[in-house]
């Protein structure tokens, strides 16, 4: 038996200091500034797409209208869910940019050689070779293009090859073993094949040609190749070093802090709290949520065995257990689907989720949510269906210009048609009405205001960050796509999600009862300050290689790096869940079990795993 300690005398209430709200502030008002100033910069350094290209005698090689609709052609077939173009894509085919780039180098060698020796490369001695590749090297990074006349010359190495790799993609496309399992003669030669190849040549081009002024690449020296003259420019190698400095400077700010202010963190309280959410009848509208559970349960069952079918094709492409499946689920439709489904099963958990806590956090039932519920769960269904059904079709050409609004736009993980995409939107904003009704009784009262401010906060901010999607189509500029296609995944993955997530967890944890609101309303001013600190500017990690300067190098490799210091936290998160779950105590001094505990092992593990996932391998990636 425990002795019975005497009650304690009543604790003066806790505040918070404004300066948590006003360093929110400043963090996100910083952050968007810079993001916009490298935005805006993209316009001006993005490479030039020639007007015209020509060979040294003056005759037109291909245009301007022939790179977009290379592209174009590229993003119709689904293209980037095979291969990537300046690392980003799938790994199933090639980067396109970097095997145009390595085969016009070896065109370039076989063709300086004959012109000075009358040799082939294999039959010259160690210094001609030498010679060789130095020319190679001079003649590639060379910047011929022309802003005044808007041509690009190119020498004759570069127009020959230009001529030969159609021929080399044209067999590329022929065969599902030779492409990672795309439906047997994909892409034929003429017209179709010699736009694509222009497209390659020109990002290929931006790959391997100085700045003009500058000893570096449009895509500072990305990708990797030697033989073309391409190594990591001394930006990177510096900017690497200095974003581990980053790292290190700023882990031990906030151990420091950490150290002084010892209440920071998931700390329990000493008071009693009432809990709200108390093991007991759901309500109508939280038994309408259930269902998006069972659809998220299955959507990543499909997503898990279709990334199977993916990795086949990456094993075996042309063969399936005997059956070449190429012909009807190509890798690039697998693919396309592998992604579209994981971003809808993580985004219906979070509608769903927010729905579930958004009636606890309110303290009441709003008149006939259960039926609004079940529209949006219809919405849910025609979306993913439609969406997924279209990206087939549209791969395999069946919807001719319906293709852009209902099938395939080719974008890696936005590969939705517009439709869809529209849909969407407007589903999450009207998902956002749902969660207003139910917790505006919350924003009345004083203590929980603060809390259902950052929950609506943090749910408005996933339909605002997809606006991006609209402001791009398949002819739109390579860099400035790629710059909006980050605001939006990366903001969501990197910001907005873990933003998210800290905010529900609060409102768990304070509607337990096992932290008190204003120990919830810290933690989350703590964490934005954390993860908007590094992960706004640090979109740019997705900017190193695609036609960003290298200011935009230097500043997210320093703040991405720091993205990672509010994951190595989650291990001390961890030890505070262990401690907040076993400190409650009753009157008597008896311990309180603690609601829900299924609950905390999931909350714990899920920081666990996103320590490593994030934390581990997405500085590893970076
Ligand atoms: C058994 C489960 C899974 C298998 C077998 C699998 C398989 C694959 C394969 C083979 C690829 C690479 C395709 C390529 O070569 O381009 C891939 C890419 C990818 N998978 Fe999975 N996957 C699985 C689960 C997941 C899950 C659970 C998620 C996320 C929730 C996920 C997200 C992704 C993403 C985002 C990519 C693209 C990566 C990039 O392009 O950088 N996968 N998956
Ligand atoms: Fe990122």
């Amino acid at each position: 038996m425990s002795t019975p300690t005497p009650p304690k005398p009543s604790l003066p209430a806790e505040r918070l200091s404004p300066w948590w709200r006003r360093s929110v502030y400043a963090t996100v008002v910083i952050g968007f500034t810079v993001l916009i100033l490298l935005t805006v910069k993209v316009h001006y350094d993005a490479p030039p797409i020639p007007g015209r290209v020509v060979d040294a005698r003056g005759e037109l090689l291909f245009s301007k209208q022939n790179i977009l609709h290379g592209q174009q052609l590229f993003l119709e077939h689904g293209l980037m869910n095979n291969g990537s173009i300046w690392g980003h894509g799938g790994y199933l085919g090639p980067d396109y940019s970097a095997q145009y780039l390595h085969t016009l180098a070896v065109h370039a060698a076989e063709t300086l050689s004959r012109q000075h020796f009358n040799q082939p490369v294999a039959a010259l001695t160690v210094a001609q070779r030498a010679m060789i590749e130095a020319l190679v090297r001079s003649e590639l990074k060379e910047n011929r293009f022309d802003p005044h006349s808007d041509t690009l010359t190119v020498t004759d190495a570069e127009a020959e090859s230009y001529l030969q790799q159609q021929d080399m993609w044209s067999d590329f496309f022929s065969a599902p073993e030779k492409n990672g399992g795309l439906p047997a003669q994909f892409l034929t030669k003429g017209e179709n094949l010699s736009d694509l190849t222009a497209f390659f040549a020109w990002t290929a081009w931006a790959a391997v040609t100085r700045r003009p002024g500058e000893q570096t690449t449009y895509t500072n020296n990305f990708p990797y190749d030697p033989l073309a003259g391409n190594e990591p420019s001394g930006a990177a190698v510096l900017w690497s070093a200095v974003s581990l400095i980053a790292l290190l400077g700023g882990t031990a700010l906030v151990l420091l802090a950490f150290g002084k202010f010892d209440y920071l963190g998931w700390k329990s309280t000493e008071r009693h709290i009432a809990p709200m959410l108390i093991p007991g009848q759901p309500t109508p509208a939280q038994r309408a949520v259930i269902k998006f559970f069972v659809i998220v349960a299955l959507l990543f069952l499909v997503q898990a065995l279709i990334g199977g079918v993916t990795a086949h094709y990456r094993a075996e492409p042309g063969d399936f257990y005997g059956f070449d499946l190429s012909g009807f689920f190509p890798s690039n439709v697998m693919r396309t689907w592998h992604l579209q489904l994981a971003i809808f099963w993580i985004a219906s958990a979070y509608v769903a989720g927010a729905l579930l806590l958004a009636s606890e956090l309110g303290g009441r039932q709003s008149n006939n949510q259960a039926a609004f519920i079940h529209v949006l769960f219809a919405a849910l269904v025609i979306v993913v269906a439609g969406s997924l059904l279209g990206e087939w079709a549209g791969t395999f050409q069946l919807m001719g210009d319906l293709s852009f609004w209902f099938g395939q736009q080719g974008w890696e993980f936005l590969e939705l048609g517009r439709a869809w995409q529209l849909g969407l939107a407007v589903a999450l904003v009207y998902w956002f009405l749902l969660l207003v009704r139910d917790v505006k009784p919350a924003l009345r009262s004083p203590d929980l205001k603060e809390l259902t401010v950052f929950f609506l906060v943090a749910a408005l901010a996933v339909p605002v960050f997809y606006l991006p999607a609209m402001f791009f189509d398949s002819t739109t500029h390579w860099s400035i796509v790629d710059t909006w296609r980050f605001w939006i995944i990366h903001l969501w993955v990197e910001g907005f999600f873990e933003f998210f997530v800290t905010v529900l967890v609060a409102v768990i944890l304070s509607g337990l009862g096992v932290v008190s609101r204003i120990t919830a309303t810290r933690v989350i001013y703590l964490d934005a300050i954390m993860y908007f600190g590094g992960g706004l500017i640090g979109t740019g990690h997705h900017w190193y290689f695609n036609g960003h300067s290298e200011l935009n190098m230097a500043l997210s490799a320093i703040f991405s790096a720091m993205e990672v210091i509010p994951l190595t936290l989650l291990t001390l998160d961890a030890w505070d869940f262990v401690k907040v779950t076993r400190t409650q105590r009753d009157l008597s001094g008896e311990r309180i079990p603690v609601p829900h505990e299924w609950t905390f092992y999931f909350i714990m593990a899920v920081g666990t795993w996103n320590f490593f996932g994030a934390g581990v391998f997405g500085f590893l990636i970076n």
